[in-house]
């Protein structure tokens, strides 16, 4: 049986290792020991300009939580957690001052704001990384702008679109996807602290102060809130399974593309493997995994949101359960949107498979329909049917999607009543898988207004990237401000000085 700093007092025995193994979160406080470690700097710093505690008590306490590193979680007898060992260690290195670390500080203020702490690199990282796949979908979109196949409805033909076209369609969803991505962090970007257990304590330390030096943006008015609250994971999961969906059906296209079955693609061999036995295989297994991994951020929303349902106010140690589910979510999505940007880059299309597609597939069913009506005057609902019935008898008779179709065309119409009269150039024109592309410039599909298209979705993602900068460099400002602060305490308090530092 072994004890702790925190048992000496209430509970009177020791505590047994199968229930410190069980009750641990050890393993998965090395994400957030930095943060641990930071916030209590930034704690004692606050401590000692409200005059709590001495420069000579706060420069010793300073010193030892700049020695910790996370790896001494494993070289120390288990814990509860590592809030626990780092004021364990402070308490041993600083002696009796350490005892003040948690002067108006709880475990539970300071693991949410840890989290979030962790979660906001989290999510800079993944908008970082899901920008940069966006702007190398855009990059391929512009390569492959001309690139016609048949899209899809159904998986049956439809219209016809080009490769560029749906890349950028898959670019214009993860842009959405990031501008979610963005409104959670600026909610996770918020302040618990001073909130200590559940509603603040006596001791009066400024919350703004500790929350600029931690680089929040503000704090959490309700300390009761400040400690419960876990919405913000809901939110964050929400926006990462966003972003992990459009991923995976931009992983299911290749996947199916580059089937021979399709022909379409051919992914880079760096991005594929072979069989153990089937010599002649090359499988698409990033694509697949990627495809696979969407299910991280959507499990750990279902874990986290079952967690916290019906959870009474305020904290509760079911609450540690549901951090590690943002770790492995977060974990997942990068990796899954770091592989899939250089399997884009290095995509080849079979422009020539895709274009006989086009013109094998009756693609062109609804540009002939319309012409129908636009130009002879036919209702569309009846050359709907004039042109079915047309496609019909060409799949009957094995004719191609061409010249030949032109007299059941004329003739249907005529049992309908209407006369139709094509040359050959115009209904070839309008047949034209690559002339009806053509004829699509005001929905972006071609031309200028793809250019325009792409280069306001381009501009959109680095605008994307910009912000990341931003914060970044208000993360790393903040980061040196409590830098600065924790060695001016140290410095000056090795020089006698007693005065607090402001
Ligand atoms: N290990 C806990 C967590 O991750 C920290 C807070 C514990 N608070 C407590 N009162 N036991 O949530």
């Amino acid at each position: 049986m072994a004890s702790d700093i925190y048992r000496e007092g209430r509970l009177g025995s020791g505590v047994l290792a199968d229930v410190v193994n069980y009750i641990s979160s050890y393993s998965d406080d090395v994400e957030i020991f930095d943060e641990i470690v930071k916030i209590n700097m930034a704690h004692v710093i606050a401590l000692h300009s409200a005059g709590y505690i001495s420069r000579e008590d706060a420069a010793a306490i300073l010193r030892v939580l700049s020695s910790l590193e996370p790896g001494m979680l494993s070289s120390m007898p288990k814990m509860e957690d590592a809030h626990m060992a780092v004021e364990a260690r402070v308490l041993e290195g600083a002696g009796t001052p350490g005892g003040n670390l948690n002067l108006g500080k709880s475990r539970n203020d300071q693991v949410a704001a840890a989290i979030r702490m962790r979660l906001r690199s989290y999510l800079v990282d993944i908008i970082g990384s899901g920008a940069a796949l966006g702007l190398r979908l855009i990059d391929k979109s512009r390569e492959l702008k001309e690139a016609v196949m048949p899209g899809f409805t159904h998986l049956q033909p439809a219209q016809p679109v080009t490769l560029g076209y749906l890349l950028l369609a898959h670019a214009e969803e993860m842009l959405r996807d990031l501008h979610r991505l963005v409104e959670a962090y600026n909610r996770v970007n918020l302040s618990p602290l001073g909130a200590a257990a559940m509603s603040g304590s006596t001791v009066r330390l400024n919350r703004h102060a500790l929350a600029n030096m931690l680089g929040f943006k503000e704090v959490l008015r309700n300390a009761v809130d400040a400690v419960s609250s876990r919405d913000y994971m809901i939110e964050s999961l929400a926006a990462m399974l966003s972003l992990a969906l459009s991923a995976s059906r931009l992983a299911e296209h290749m996947v199916l593309w580059s089937s021979p079955e399709f022909a379409y693609i051919e992914i880079p061999d760096e991005y594929a493997a072979t069989s153990s036995i089937m010599p002649h295989k090359k499988n698409p297994v990033v694509a697949e995994l990627a495809r696979a991994k969407a299910a991280s951020p959507l499990s750990s929303l279902v874990a986290v949101a079952a967690i916290l349902k019906s959870l009474p106010y305020s904290y509760n140690l079911d609450l540690q359960a549901a951090t590690p589910y943002l770790w492995s979510a977060s974990k997942d999505l990068l990796s899954t949107l770091n592989v899939l940007s250089g399997a884009v880059s290095g995509m080849r299309a079979n422009r020539d498979r895709m274009l006989r597609d086009a013109q094998a597939g009756f693609v062109t069913g609804s540009d002939l329909a319309e012409y129908l009506t636009v130009k002879f005057g036919v209702p569309f609902r009846a050359a709907h049917r004039i042109v079915g019935r047309t496609v019909r008898r060409a799949v009957d008779e094995g004719a191609q999607w061409g010249p030949a179709i032109r007299r059941w065309l004329e003739e249907y119409a005529a049992e309908e009543g209407y006369e139709v009269r094509l040359s050959d150039e115009e209904l070839a024109s309008v047949l034209d898988p690559v002339e009806a592309v053509r004829r699509r410039g005001h929905v972006g599909m071609s031309g200028e207004s793809f250019d325009a298209a792409a280069s306001e979705l381009e501009s959109k993602m680095r605008h994307i990237l910009s912000w990341r900068d931003v914060v970044m460099e208000e993360l790393k400002k903040s980061q040196s401000i409590l830098e600065e602060r924790a060695r001016a305490i140290m410095e000056v308090s090795r020089h006698g000085d007693k005065g607090p530092v402001q």
